[in-house]
């Protein structure tokens, strides 16, 4: 295992949500808590095909099959882990992991069966080479230091083990940059407000597209994911914005 690098944040601290980086976990608890019961209906409805189907498919093209260890790393209300379920006829095990005890309480409350562990994704509960395959649905932003992340991933997987990150990457076009922003950044955070009256919910939506402008780019995730010893790490696109980063133990 090389030395580990330094910290690496996957944005920049977004003061207009909290003053300083130490109450960013605080702030992301808090908002996924507080939005916990409306989190379906706000992937679902303005999802840009990001919906269940597509996680599945995802899971399914990287390796995903009966008979593997899944750990679904911020898990949430358990999309991904249901999808990865759905795929095997409901064979396999699967873990869900996520430090907001609002969005696991609704995975407990849905048709998720799974283990539910409430953790972060730089601290894993878990013994080396636990896992066949690691899945992070579209919440790669939200931990605080990439490179103890990744390196947390390695440790857990288990030989040969894969880990696939799916994450939205804004598209180079300033054309489509802009009409992508005026999208997730505006109409999709007033969506939520109108559909849930919760100003909470709209904030969400703003800050889910301010840390997608904000991520570090495709390059540094790929460099991050070598340095923690993950092997041949690469990324697929899927309908110009989805990344898919895989990469093996
Ligand atoms: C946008 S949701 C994604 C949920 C699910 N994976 C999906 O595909 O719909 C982001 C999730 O990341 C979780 N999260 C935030 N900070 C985290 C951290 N440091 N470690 C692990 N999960 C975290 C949140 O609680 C939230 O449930």
């Amino acid at each position: 295992m090389p030395d580990r690098a330094g910290p690496l944040a996957p944005h920049p601290d977004l003061t207009d949500y909290y003053a300083r980086s130490e109450e960013r976990p605080k702030f992301v608890r808090d908002i996924f808590d507080n939005c916990a019961p409306w989190y379906e209906w706000m992937i679902a409805a303005p999802s840009l095909g990001s919906g269940s189907w597509y996680r599945a498919d995802a899971l399914r093209r990287h390796g995903w099959r009966e008979g593997l260890r899944l750990l679904d790393l911020a898990t949430g209300t358990g999309v991904v882990g249901r999808a990865a379920l759905a795929t095997t006829h409901g064979q396999g095990r699967v873990i869900g992991v996520d430090p907001s005890l609002g969005m696991l309480l609704e995975a407990r409350q849905g048709p998720l069966r799974a283990r539910l562990v409430q953790a972060t994704g730089t601290r894993l509960p878990f013994a080396d080479g636990s896992f066949d395959m690691i899945s992070v649905g579209f919440a790669m932003r939200h931990f605080g230091d990439l490179n103890l992340a990744f390196g947390e991933m390695r440790r857990v997987l288990a030989p040969e083990g894969t880990l696939l990150v799916l994450e939205i990457t804004p598209p180079r076009s300033r054309i489509a940059r802009a009409l992508l922003g005026a999208y997730m950044g505006r109409l999709v955070p007033l969506m939520a407000r109108l559909r849930t009256g919760s100003a909470e919910a709209e904030k969400l939506m703003r800050y889910y597209w301010d840390t997608t402008i904000q991520c570090v780019p495709p390059e540094t995730i790929l460099a991050a994911m070598r340095d923690a010893g993950l092997t041949a790490p690469r990324r697929d696109v899927q309908l110009v914005v989805f990344s898919e980063y895989n990469a093996r133990a």
